[in-house]
């Protein structure tokens, strides 16, 4: 066997590294992921069991929940799942009145749950904004609502909450998702602004495309340049640990500022390149699926 790259051993020592800071930021705490069941949730909390977690998973569907749960007990850590729709408000104050009582204090919660409706506008209905604004802003902020006194009870607490590019840029067709991003965002700005000095930390994470089941509905994003699933992951794993106030790329928040000084180019960016980038994307996903027919086309 030959010596390992240059590449593999920088990998290698950086995941090390990761474990092992990821375990010195979890120990002694108990996590609370939701939408564990799938996608980003549950690579990070495979990746939380692997630093020995004690954690609480989140999602609707109980038998996901508990395949995970067996996999995150082999991996080192202790889980309980708790099979919940997060879309009802009064469920989730339940959650965190059953989670105080049987579990104890959480003491970093990562609102990760969410779904996303691509939809042009014209053919939005007011319940797409209705379904969304129930599952990515008012659901996690009962859930939130319902922890919080116990964490600022003990002096510290971390909320990460996963948000999305889209809030940052605007995203064509994805309407009512990014107001219920956006919605949630600015209730968490509030809450750090508030509880900062009473030791509670927020994160608010501004996600890029990642490649997980949400995406599967829309074929061009196969096409599309998208982060990994577990990179993704670490990134939350490093909130974690490192608790800044944001997470986003530079070239979002660059268009963010550039929204906020000139937001004429901006708009002129999208109106002239959003269709151009679309038609690019289709070309590619016909050339991948030809290759995928015949590999030497
Ligand atoms: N993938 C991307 O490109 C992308 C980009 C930006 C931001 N994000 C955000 O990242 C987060 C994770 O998304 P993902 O890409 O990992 O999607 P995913 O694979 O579809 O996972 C979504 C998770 O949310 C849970 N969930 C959905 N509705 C729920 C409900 N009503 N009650 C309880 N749990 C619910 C799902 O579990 P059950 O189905 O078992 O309930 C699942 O565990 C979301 O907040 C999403 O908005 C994703």
């Amino acid at each position: 066997m030959g010596k390992p790259s240059l590449r593999s051993r920088w990998e290698a020592r950086a995941a090390r590294k990761y474990r092992a800071r990821l375990r010195h930021a979890l120990q002694g705490r108990r996590i609370l992921i939701t939408g564990a069941s799938s996608g980003i949730g549950r690579a990070f909390a495979l990746q939380a069991a692997e630093a020995g977690a004690d954690a609480i998973l989140v999602a609707r569907r109980e038998e996901e929940l508990e395949r995970i749960a067996a996999e995150f007990e082999r991996l080192g850590g202790t889980a309980r799942v708790y099979a919940t729709d997060l879309s009802d408000s009064a469920v989730c104050q339940r959650l965190a009145e059953t989670v105080l009582r049987k579990d104890g204090t959480v003491d970093i919660l990562v609102n990760n749950a969410g779904r996303s409706i691509r939809r042009p506008i014209v053919d939005c209905k007011p319940e797409d904004f209705e379904r969304l604004m129930a599952v990515n802003y008012q659901g996690p902020l009962a859930l939130t609502l319902g922890l919080l006194p116990a964490m600022l009870a003990q002096g510290r607490g971390h909320i990460v909450q996963i948000s999305t590019i889209g809030v940052q840029t605007g995203a064509p067709n994805f309407a009512a998702y990014v107001a219920a991003k956006a919605a949630s965002d600015h209730w968490v700005r509030t809450l750090r602004l508030e509880l900062g000095g009473r030791g509670i930390d927020v994160t608010t994470m501004q996600v890029p495309l990642v490649r997980t089941p949400m995406l599967a509905p829309t074929r061009i994003y196969e096409a599309f340049p998208a982060l990994g699933v577990e990179r993704a992951a670490r990134r939350i794993g490093w909130a974690v640990v490192k608790r800044p106030v944001r997470v986003a790329p530079r070239w979002t928040t660059f268009l963010e500022v550039l929204h906020a000084v000139a937001p004429g180019l901006l708009q002129w960016v999208f109106t002239h390149g959003h269709e151009g980038f679309h038609r690019m994307m289709g070309r590619r996903l016909k050339r991948m699926d030809a290759r995928k027919r015949d590999p030497r086309a």
